[in-house]
């Protein structure tokens, strides 16, 4: 698996527009180039000057120490506290009356806070908490719709220093049970339910029958949102309106180390059981506080959207943290795109003026499905800047981002990162780096970026490889909850301890641009040459028919693997054998004979993760004709497979 061959052909490049360079932190790619190369050799200078901009309740005596290797530790010493970092800092300076967080519920209904009015509402959180004995380095689950009280609860708990883990509200008891055990969680906050696709998710009575029997718990706090009745079990539970009535507004902020555990958040990874990430409060801050501001390249007016749930590191990262460190305005929605119509994101962004909006390449790929009747429709004007994340993004995708949602004026950042790098380490910074369609280009200041083979050496330039990470970087993770070996394991032993392993594959290009090949799992071998399953998809996706597409290896007597491609087709086009003769073609066309797939199937909906991702190792075995292994619970609609399956007995 030395090296995988590339094949995806992209010559298209944007720059941008003087008009953005102009207004831009980062205006041109000398200064980046400037200051990444200042990052690299001088990190300690670098990063240190970046944390001096935070309010440290006491200095820290050392930037870095990383004689623990791989447990890095960041402005040892140093005393802050998340939450004062988003909220007090500004409730207290010309900010107060800024709105900072701006919600829509899925119903329709809204509610907006100032940082002076979200400094109550946090602190209220925190005394109800601390009501209950919650306290310093406790662990809480948080299971929760997205509504204000997210915020609040994530807040609450980084005030007063306890552990918060949130948990995606999509999740089933089983997922839940796991996490909380694994955390040793003492409280759980959650809500009555939340709305979706216009039903009520009854997330409190998931989380009695998720903790049945756990003893650890001895408080769930239920947020009232949609009223619908729950299960109650006296003493153990409290609803959270009636203990905040009952607790004062001021609550001071507790003062944390830089590396006290500030967050867990599980990831679950294709196999095994799900990791709990530990970030911790110091370099975490610095990471996101700083990948906001230049990154979305932050002006004090922006209206800032990042649609991820809360129950992701994006949400962690860019809707709470990230921005709140900087006085932005945010803005929450609780509810599913297409509720109650295909158009509901981007009457959103006209009626609340959003600026940067960040977003998902499969949520950009069912907008392209919808229909652009449901974008255009609404004024767009306000959007300046695009980004996302989550996966490699096709750049037929990408191009539709660009030309229907941006009306080709803004910059797209295809930010590469994950939950362990806390923050986005692969991005271009819009006013300085050109783009090039489906390529999260270079990296980002202080991210010493490698492609390599098994060995840990370098490939040569247009080459396939391993991604890898030579140095440490402040919002990096510092391990996994109760599992050092597993930490070490899984990032560190590959290349011996010398880098940091994401999993994924890459290629640099001629000009140094970084192209993610999506993990090193999603591979296959056609006689003898490896190829990245996501550049195959892009190909397909590139047909006018197609509007997603999976790519999987299927054992083959001749060739090792064949390319089996599940796709699902656009409205008014037709599946047929005709149809599987064209796209076969195309392939051929865009990128060789090689990469022609064997089989084409078409599915009316792809099996992906909650978090959008494609599940192609079940796609594997249906392909494969074999049973179905492994933990499909984290599977966003089960029946996508059942329905594959019938297809395959059919
Ligand atoms: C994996 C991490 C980081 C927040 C969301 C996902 C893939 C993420 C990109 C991108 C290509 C990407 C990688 C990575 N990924 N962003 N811009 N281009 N691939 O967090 O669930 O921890 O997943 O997502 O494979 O390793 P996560």
């Amino acid at each position: 698996m030395s090296q995988i061959k590339s094949v995806l052909k992209e010559d298209r490049r944007f720059e941008p527009s003087d008009e953005f360079r102009k207004l831009a932190r980062i205006g041109d790619f000398e200064t980046y180039a400037r200051m990444y190369k200042e990052s690299i050799d001088d990190p300690e200078g670098f990063f240190g000057r970046i944390a001096d901009e935070l309010p440290w309740i006491e200095p820290y005596s050392k930037v870095l120490d990383w004689s623990d290797k791989p447990y890095a530790k960041w402005f040892v010493d140093g005393k802050i506290n998340a939450c004062s970092v988003c909220v007090d800092q500004h409730a207290s300076g010309p900010r107060r009356d800024k709105t900072a967080i701006l919600w829509e519920g899925e119903p329709g209904d809204l509610r907006r806070y100032s940082y002076a009015e979200l400094q109550v509402e946090v602190s209220r959180f925190a005394n109800a908490l601390k009501a209950r004995g919650v306290k310093k380095g406790d662990r809480v689950a948080i299971y929760m719709p997205m509504i204000p009280e997210l915020a609040f609860a994530v807040l609450g708990c980084a005030r007063i220093g306890a552990i918060h883990s949130v948990i995606f509200g999509g999740f089933s008891a089983h997922s839940i049970r796991d996490r909380v055990e694994d955390g040793g969680c003492s409280a759980v906050i959650t809500a009555d339910g939340g709305w979706r696709r216009g039903k009520v998710l009854p997330l409190k009575a998931v989380v009695d029958e998720a903790i049945a029997g756990i003893d650890s718990v001895h408080t769930v706090f239920t947020v009232r949102r949609a009223e619908n009745t729950v299960p109650w079990q006296d003493g153990r539970d409290v609803w959270m309106h009636e203990l905040l009535a009952e607790v004062d507004d001021d609550c001071p902020p507790e003062r944390m180390d830089s590396e006290d555990t500030l967050f867990l958040l599980y990831t679950s990874g294709s196999t095994g059981k799900p990791k709990g990430i530990r970030h911790t409060t110091g370099g975490y801050m610095v990471g996101t506080y700083l990948t906001t501001r230049i990154v979305f390249d932050l002006r004090e007016e922006d209206v800032f959207w990042c649609t991820a749930d809360v129950g992701w590191i994006t949400g962690h990262s860019y809707i709470i943290y990230g921005p709140l460190a900087n006085g932005a305005t945010v803005c929450m929605y609780e509810g599913a795109p297409n509720q109650p119509h295909a158009g509901r994101f981007w009457e959103f962004v006209e009626k609340h003026g959003v600026s940067v909006l960040y977003t998902a390449p499969t949520a950009i790929r069912s907008f392209m499905s919808w229909g652009d009747e449901h974008v255009t429709k609404f004024d767009r004007s306000s959007l300046r800047l695009l980004g996302t994340v989550g996966e490699p993004i096709n750049p037929e995708a990408w191009m539709w981002y660009h030309r229907t949602v941006g009306e080709e004026r803004c910059p797209i950042v295809d930010t590469w990162w994950q939950t362990e790098t806390g923050s986005i380490l692969i991005t271009p910074l819009p006013g300085a780096v050109a783009t090039k369609p489906g390529c999260a280009t270079v990296p980002f200041f202080g991210v010493d970026a490698l492609v390599v083979d098994e060995e840990g050496n370098e490939v040569p330039d247009g080459a396939g490889g391993l991604l890898a990470i030579r140095k440490p970087w402040p919002s990096m993770l510092r391990g996994i909850w109760g599992d050092d070996a597993r930490y070490e394991e899984t990032y560190w032993s590959k290349f011996d301890g010398r880098y940091y392993f994401p999993g994924d594959g890459a290629r640099r290009d001629e000009d140094g641009y970084i192209w993610i090949m999506g993990r090193v799992d999603d591979v296959l071998n056609v006689s003898g040459h490896l190829l990245s399953t996501m550049e195959i998809e892009s190909a397909l996706v590139s047909h006018p028919s197609i509007v997603e597409a999976a790519v999987v290896p299927r054992p083959h007597e001749l060739t090792g693997e064949a390319i089996c491609a599940f796709c699902t087709i656009g409205p008014g086009f037709q599946s047929g054998d005709e149809l599987v003769a064209q796209l076969k073609e195309h392939v051929a066309k865009e990128i060789g004979k090689l990469a022609r797939p064997a089989d084409i199937r078409f599915a009316e909906a792809l099996p992906k993760t909650r978090s959008g991702k494609i599940m192609r190792r079940l796609l594997r075995d249906i392909a494969a004709g074999r049973e179905i292994e492994g933990d499909t619970t984290t599977l966003e609609d089960y029946s996508v497979v059942a329905r594959l399956l019938g297809d395959e007995k059919a």
